[in-house]
């Protein structure tokens, strides 16, 4: 059974990203100053290559607007961080509630995602309940509760994470009531009952630390052997991947994951994030990038390598500052939802356009947006503005200038320009509006946007610089078809603010 189920959960995406990639190449050959427009979704870029690229999330988390926007459009799969764990689903003996889990199943409906299960048998967020059963009682218990939750998920979920972290560091079982009640042989029995209540679901081992070569990953190698020769049903091993920019890049990840793939199982890199002490700094973040590049690349280059989860993508959800004191910064995106760099060597790695990924130079600069304004009728734009440095040296801002493109429709050609706000400070941030001699499509105005001096470390942001500005005579505009103007409310790429490095064009396509 461990070789048939490879493909459903990639929501394949090629040909859009194909005509994307096509799009991007007429405009960058039509001479526009720019650099690529940034073209498809983490998600969209690995499902070309014929894998997903997923995010865990929790219920706690999805009253966040800002948050689900990305989590539902970014990623293609996510796994619950905890909501599908014993604790949650069967609290008390026989009593089962699923509210939670479901609501996670739900909004993975609701964004053509795929889930991945985490986690049906674990020592850790087990109920006490569990643990004070007569080691006789056990495995009853188990199996009631594999097959309840396994049933009560059937056709939602692709994959279980069945069996996790069974392994201590040196390769030898951990303990757990399981264990103790039933020897290793629990493994084989929790995956049989998977099996026969969701036959269709792809059922996986999951571990930390077994990315590289060494003893635990040796032990999981040596009981998924036994467990595929005695027929036990068994599809992928889950590499959580939880990695240290301090403790060095997993030894030989590629050849593990393909000796895994030899053996006719499917791999998952089911919860990445590569945490650092803090404070951040340039090295530590290129580490970080190279690390997460690694993955995406060791991934890529084994093709039972299904696809990559990270353990949920911002830091503002990171599991890591409360566990490690002292240390975070893991994600893809940093407190406020704006990518980081790391986030960018994950694009270029999965071959995406337009990402400088690590190392760049001023040509890192990339310009965010998000709109401030709810009306796009009335006298006054209001453009939320960011600079985010994703290269490897930093940017002296007082060479750096950015122009936001729009129309003036009709009445008075004087303006008012502001910066109402900036965790930079508006008294480093200058403005202006200039007229084109020759009006463009959506554009005879730009308002453009400077410093008098500051520079941008690498992989650092701004922060958001709220703009405004209006007419002499206060007459209105209609913004809704500036060529800079979007309508998207929290901060993101944008291809339409174009920005320059002692006047020479490094982000956008001016209209
Ligand atoms: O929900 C309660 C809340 O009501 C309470 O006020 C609060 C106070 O501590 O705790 C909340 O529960 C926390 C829960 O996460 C939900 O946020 C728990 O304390 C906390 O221990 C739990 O941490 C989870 C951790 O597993 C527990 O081991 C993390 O969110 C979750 O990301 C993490 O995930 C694990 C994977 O399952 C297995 N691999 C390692 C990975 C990271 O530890």
């Amino acid at each position: 059974m461990n070789s048939v189920k490879r493909c459903r959960h990639s929501r394949t995406r090629g040909l859009p990203t194909l005509l994307a990639g096509a799009l991007t190449l007429a405009l960058t050959l039509t001479g526009g100053p720019a650099t690529a427009a940034q073209q498809g979704t983490l998600h969209e870029l690995a499902a070309a290559q014929g894998k997903y690229f997923g995010s865990a999330t929790d219920n706690s988390e999805l009253p966040d607007a800002a948050y689900t926007a990305v989590l539902g459009s970014e990623f293609g799969q996510i796994t619950p961080g905890n909501s599908m764990k014993w604790d949650t689903t069967e609290p008390v003996q026989g009593q089962f509630n699923f509210a939670k889990g479901d609501v996670i199943t739900d909004f993975a409906a609701q964004h053509g995602q795929s889930v991945r299960g985490h986690t049906l048998v674990w020592h850790s967020q087990l109920p006490s309940w569990v643990g004070a059963l007569p080691p006789a009682e056990v495995e009853a218990a188990m199996t009631h509760h594999v097959t309840e939750e396994a049933a009560h998920y059937r056709g939602k979920v692709t994959a279980w994470d069945v069996v996790n972290e069974p392994f201590n560091e040196d390769g030898t079982f951990r303990t757990s009531p399981f264990h103790t009640a039933m020897g290793t042989d629990y493994i084989a029995t929790a995956l049989r009952a998977a099996h026969a209540a969701d036959p269709d679901a792809e059922l996986y081992l999951n571990d930390y630390n077994i990315e590289g070569l060494g003893a635990k990953s040796d032990a999981m190698y040596a009981l998924v052997s036994e467990l595929l020769d005695e027929g036990v049903p068994l599809d992928g091993v889950g590499m959580q991947a939880h990695l240290a920019v301090q403790y060095g890049f997993p030894y030989q990840m590629q050849a593990n994951m393909q000796r895994f793939a030899d053996l006719g199982l499917d791999v998952a890199v089911t919860e990445l994030d590569v945490r650092m002490q803090l404070p951040a700094d340039a090295a530590k973040i290129a580490t970080q990038s190279t690390y997460y590049r690694q993955v995406v690349e060791a991934c890529l280059a084994v093709e039972r390598c299904v696809g990559i989860t990270v353990w949920d993508y911002t830091d503002k959800y990171s599991w890591v500052p409360s566990t490690f004191p002292g240390q975070g910064a893991a994600n893809l995106y940093e407190e406020n939802l704006l990518p980081k760099p790391a986030y960018y060597a994950v694009r270029t790695a999965l071959g995406g356009e337009g990402g400088p990924g690590e190392g760049g130079g001023p040509g890192a600069l990339r310009a965010q947006y998000r709109s401030s304004d709810s009306s796009t009728g009335d006298n006054q734009i209001k453009p939320g503005l960011q600079l985010v440095n994703t290269g490897g040296t930093a940017v002296s801002l007082s060479d750096v200038t950015v122009r936001y493109w729009f129309t003036a429709d009709n009445g008075a050609s004087r303006y008012s320009t502001w910066c109402d706000w900036s965790p930079i400070g508006c008294s480093s941030v200058t403005h202006r509006v200039a007229a084109l001699g020759t009006p463009k499509a959506g554009a005879d105005h730009y308002l453009e946007v400077g410093f008098t001096g500051g520079s941008l470390a690498p992989g650092a942001a701004t922060g958001e610089i709220q703009l405004r500005l209006n007419k002499s005579d206060w007459s209105n505009f209609d913004e809704s078809d500036d060529y800079s103007h979007g309508t998207g409310t929290s901060y993101a790429d944008a291809s339409k603010i174009t920005v320059y490095v002692g006047g020479e064009p490094v982000w956008g396509i001016e209209p």
